[in-house]
């Protein structure tokens, strides 16, 4: 493993707009459970799952039935969203946000609802999948802090009078338009990727790592990337292999713990730097 630490630290170095792509992998060592892994939320209870695949619909159909399973947190919803907000970053964390103050990581896109980025001092953070800490009105957009809205009368109201839904994106619902432009934004400018503690199997974030921007900066994406090699290094670091090291979409994996692995990585930097 030191050998690829070294080669990720040279590699971010000689970036020139390198970012990073995040998945629950990032916050098990802040004690949230990822949902794939050994121990996953899904992995040890597919009737969450299955229920959590219902949940846009849901909101759309009755969205008072909505807020009673979601204020009432029920099932693993409710301890979910307790382990968050007790939840403090961890040293991966902290580790993406001093790439970002050294000037080499330029934003992080994440599946993650928790805030942990954030919270780490990340400044420039996409949430794909939205926030727990965050409120959305589907019908104008508009954005509310979740401790600034009252749950007391169920079915909290945005000013245009639609019902608001948490900002998290359920499974079915759309990717909000704007963190969605904004992502393949800067998916497509990018040099290099670091792909952190994703299973890279939930799409459409898992078609970030396969866009790739060639030199007639035409953005591509699917399978044809694995043939040209474009322009982008394209660096894993997770537990276990994902699709992107199978499919040969990722040029190398560093395998081990994100909370251990990043640090390594973020010192080699330092010396280079
Ligand atoms: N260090 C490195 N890798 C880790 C660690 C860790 N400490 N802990 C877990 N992993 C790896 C797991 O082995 C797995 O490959 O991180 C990956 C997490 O994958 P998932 O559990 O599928 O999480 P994620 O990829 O973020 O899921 C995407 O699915 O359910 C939806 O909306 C939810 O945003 C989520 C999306």
């Amino acid at each position: 493993m030191e050998d690829l630490v070294k080669r990720a630290a040279k590699d971010l170095a000689e970036s020139k707009y390198a970012i990073a792509l995040t998945g629950a992998g990032m916050s098990t060592e802040s004690g949230i459970p990822d949902f794939r892994g050994p121990k996953g939320i899904w992995t040890l209870n597919k009737g969450a799952e299955a229920k959590a695949y219902q949940r846009y619909e849901l909101f759309l159909n009755n969205p008072r039935a909505y807020w009673e399973e979601m204020r009432g947190f029920q099932g693993t919803h409710g301890a979910f969203y307790e382990q968050i907000r007790q939840a403090e970053p961890n040293p991966g964390h902290y580790a993406l946000a001093e790439l970002e103050a050294l000037g080499i990581l330029k934003c992080v896109i994440t599946q993650n609802i928790d805030g942990l980025h954030k919270k780490a001092g990340s400044k420039r953070v996409l949430e794909y999948h939205g926030s727990v800490h965050v409120l959305r009105c589907i019908s104008c957009g508009s954005r509310f802090v979740r401790e600034g809205v009252s749950l007391d009368e169920l079915l909290p109201r945005c000013q245009c009078g639609a019902a608001l839904k948490y900002d998290v994106v359920h499974f079915k619902e759309p990717i909000p338009s704007d963190v969605m432009e904004e992502a393949e934004k800067e998916a497509s400018r990018c040099d290099l990727m670091l792909i952190c503690g994703t299973s890279a199997v939930v799409y459409p974030f898992a078609n970030l790592p396969r866009m790739a921007r060639f030199p007639s900066g035409r953005l591509v994406t699917g399978m044809d990337v694995v043939g040209r090699k474009a322009d982008v290094k394209r660096i894993e670091v997770n537990a276990d292999p994902t699709p992107l090291t199978h499919e040969g979409i990722s040029d190398y994996l560093i395998q081990g713990r994100t909370g251990e692995v990043l640090p390594r990585i973020v010192e080699e930097v330092k010396k280079l730097t």
